[in-house]
C-alpha cells in the first residue's frame, strides 16, 4: 500500500474484493464486507473471514479463570475470545477452548480467537506470535493485533504479515490506534489492510469519525472496556437512559449496551470472571433497540477516555 493515494480507489477495490470473496465451506454466506449479520452474528471481514461480533474478554482473568469463562463462553453460544501475550492468561484461554471441544460443544473452527503482540515483543514479534500459539496449544489464531503503538510498528506489523504468509494467523489488525493520521500512517505501510481495529469505545467514549473513517476500508471497530472496564460498570449500568431502556424491554443494562454497540456497527468483548454475567451478555439476540432509543444512547457520547495507552 506504500505510494497508494488513500482516497477513494484503493478501499472501493478492496470492499469489492471482499464482496466477492467466498465464503469458507460449510459456512452460511453472510451480509457484505463491514456489516453485521444478526442471523449468523458474524462479521465478514476485509480479509474474507468472518468474525462473531460478540465474544468474552479475559483482561485480570488468571488462568483457571480464564479456563472456566471461556468454557462458560463457548457454551452460552459465544465463539469470539480476545486474549492477550500480556495478560498472562492464553494457557487458561487453550485449556477451557479444548475441554469445550471435548466435550463436543465446538470444534476448534467454530471459535474465534484474538491475541495480540505484547509490546515487550516488538522486536521479536514473530516468536512472541509463536509463543501465543503454543501457551494456547493451537496451530492458528483467528486474528493477531499490534497491542498498542510503539517505537517499531512498521516491523511489527511486518511480523504480523509474514504470520499471515505462513498460516500462523488468519487475520490483522490494531489496537489502540484513535486517529485518522494513526491509521493513515498504518496505511502507508501496511500490505495487507487491517481487518479490525480494537480500541477503548463505551457509552461515554464512542469516537464515531474514527468508525467513520475506517468503514471506507471495511476495516470494523471493536469495543474494549465495553462496559467502562471493571471501577465503571456501576456508572454505565445505571445510567438512567440505559436504565430506562433495559426496563422497557425488560432486559438488563449489560444486555441494551451490548446490543447498542453490535447495532452501530462495533463489535463487543465484555471481560468476565463470572458464568451468570456471561450467559446474560451473550443473551442479546431476542431484542432491538429502536432508532430513537440508539440515537438517545448515542447523545450520552462525551469523548471521556478513562485508559491513555
Ligand atoms: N486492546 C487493549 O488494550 C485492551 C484493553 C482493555 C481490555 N481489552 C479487552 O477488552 C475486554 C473487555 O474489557 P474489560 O474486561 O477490561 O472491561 P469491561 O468488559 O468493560 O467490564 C468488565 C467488568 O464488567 C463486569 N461484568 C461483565 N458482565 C457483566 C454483567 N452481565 N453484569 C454485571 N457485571 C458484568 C465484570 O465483572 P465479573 O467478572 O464479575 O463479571 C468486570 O468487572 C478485556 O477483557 C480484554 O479482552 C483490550
Amino acid at each position: 500500500m506504500r505510494n497508494v493515494d488513500r482516497k477513494p480507489v484503493l478501499p472501493i477495490l478492496l470492499l469489492l474484493l471482499a464482496l466477492i470473496t467466498p465464503a469458507r465451506a460449510g459456512e452460511p454466506s453472510p451480509a457484505p464486507a463491514g456489516v453485521f449479520d444478526f442471523a449468523a452474528r458474524t462479521v465478514r471481514l476485509n480479509s474474507g473471514h468472518d468474525m462473531p461480533v460478540l465474544g468474552l474478554g479475559t483482561w485480570t482473568l488468571s488462568n483457571d479463570q480464564a479456563e472456566t469463562s471461556v468454557y462458560a463462553a463457548l457454551k452460552s453460544g459465544m465463539r469470539l475470545i480476545d486474549t492477550a501475550r500480556y495478560y498472562q492468561c492464553e494457557k487458561g484461554v487453550g485449556r477451557g477452548l479444548r475441554r469445550a471441544i471435548a466435550d463436543g460443544i465446538v470444534t476448534r473452527e467454530e471459535v474465534f480467537i484474538t491475541s495480540k503482540v505484547m509490546p515487550s515483543d516488538y522486536d521479536r514479534a514473530l516468536q512472541g506470535i509463536h509463543e501465543s500459539l503454543s501457551d494456547l496449544g493451537v496451530d492458528y489464531v483467528d486474528l493477531m493485533l499490534i497491542h498498542q503503538p510503539g517505537w517499531n510498528d512498521e516491523a511489527v506489523y511486518r511480523a504480523l504479515e509474514q504470520a499471515v504468509a505462513e498460516g500462523t494467523v488468519r487475520s490483522i489488525g490494531i489496537s489502540n490506534y484513535y486517529t485518522r493520521a494513526q491509521l493513515d500512517e498504518v496505511l502507508s505501510y501496511a500490505n495487507i489492510v487491517p481487518a479490525v481495529i480494537q480500541n477503548e469505545n463505551h457509552l461515554y467514549y464512542q469516537n464515531t469519525d474514527l468508525q467513520e473513517y475506517a468503514r471506507q476500508y471495511g476495516i470494523v471497530i471493536e469495543a474494549w472496556y465495553p462496559f467502562g472496564g471493571r471501577g465503571h460498570t456501576a456508572e454505565h449500568f445505571g445510567d438512567p437512559v440505559i436504565a430506562a431502556i433495559a426496563e422497557r424491554h425488560g432486559k438488563t443494562p449489560a444486555q441494551v449496551i451490548l446490543r447498542w454497540q453490535l447495532q452501530s456497527g462495533v463489535i463487543a468483548i465484555p471481560g468476565s470472571s463470572n458464568p451468570a454475567h456471561i450467559a446474560e451478555n451473550a443473551d442479546i439476540f431476542d431484542f432491538e433497540l429502536t432508532e430513537e432509543e440508539m440515537a438517545r444512547i448515542h447523545a450520552l457520547d462525551r469523548q471521556e477516555r478513562y485508559e491513555s495507552w
